[in-house]
């Protein structure tokens, strides 16, 4: 069968960088299983033919209302897949669908009917957010990363900018790399509508956004940037627990030293 990336050199080069993503998030170690998910929109690269193209089954409801998404397409990685499989083989382990004319439901339309991931509210009311404020951000990523989730279990933490500070404090970068810090959604259900709503209301404030107890999930410009967001935090927490375990409390940067960031970097908080 022939695949939708064929004689399509950029569209096969988005796919490419979600597979080379996918593999680092198995490498990392945040990739359990099935654990975590990637969508990205990729209707820029869509043309004429795949507009054309039929749906592989019926319109299936996403459960949530995105009438900025109509007529939209988004790669997504399968529900029940593994990251180190879609490493290898993005089409199989991911599908193409398009957003309804309803704005309500979806439909697949290739490779293969694979069934899109289970968080699909959340990264559909996450990209439909993206087009009502006229971001350029096109990729959003869920994943499990170990020591940020361990620190979701310390009630502390979840109290508002405690854990964006903390990690902020530990090395200069993290700042300059995530102005806007870590936004943190009290535990919901996996793959339900409250558990989406509450991601675009941190969206408005934060860079990423902490599912407490559960996962992280970020965004960007690509899937590239979406990881590299949850990498730089990932560092700094890995600082802190690395300290923790030498058996001391970090001192962290001063609120000067973090100020000096901020003037010298013009970030926004
Ligand atoms: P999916 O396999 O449906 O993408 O679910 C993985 C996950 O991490 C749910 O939160
Ligand atoms: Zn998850």
């Amino acid at each position: 069968m022939k695949s939708i990336l064929e004689g399509r050199p950029l569209l096969a080069q988005e796919i490419e960088k979600i597979a080379e993503t996918a593999g680092y998030l198995w490498q990392k170690g945040w990739a359990e299983r099935n654990g975590g998910n990637i969508t990205v929109n990729i209707t820029d690269f869509v043309d004429e033919e795949i507009r054309r193209l039929p749906a592989l089954c019926g319109a299936i409801s996403t459960g949530v209302c995105l009438p900025l998404l109509k007529g939209c397409y988004f790669f997504c990685k399968g529900t029940n897949k593994r990251m180190r499989d879609l490493a290898r083989h993005p089409m199989q382990n991911g599908s193409i669908i398009r957003i309804t004319d309803s704005g309500e439901s979806y439909e697949i339309i290739a490779d293969e009917p694979v069934k899109p991931t289970s968080e699909l509210p959340s990264h559909l009311s996450v990209h439909n957010y993206f087009r009502e404020i006229g971001s350029p951000y096109r990729a959003s990523l869920h994943t499990h990363p170990i020591e940020l989730v361990a620190m979701s279990h310390h009630k502390p933490f979840l109290e508002k900018d405690v854990l964006t500070n903390l990690l902020w404090s530990m090395i200069p970068e993290t700042k300059a790399f995530c102005p806007k810090g870590l936004g943190i959604v009290p535990y919901k259900l996996p793959g339900s509508v409250e558990l989406a709503e509450a991601t675009i209301r941190e969206l408005d404030d934060y860079d990423v956004v902490m599912w407490e107890k559960h996962g992280v999930f970020a965004v960007g410009n690509d899937i590239m940037e979406a990881f590299d967001q949850v990498d730089v935090l990932t560092k700094s927490a890995q600082i802190y627990v690395n300290a923790r375990n030498m058996g001391f409390e970090p001192d962290g940067m001063t609120a000067e030293q973090m100020r000096e960031m901020s003037v010298a970097f013009h970030l926004p908080k």
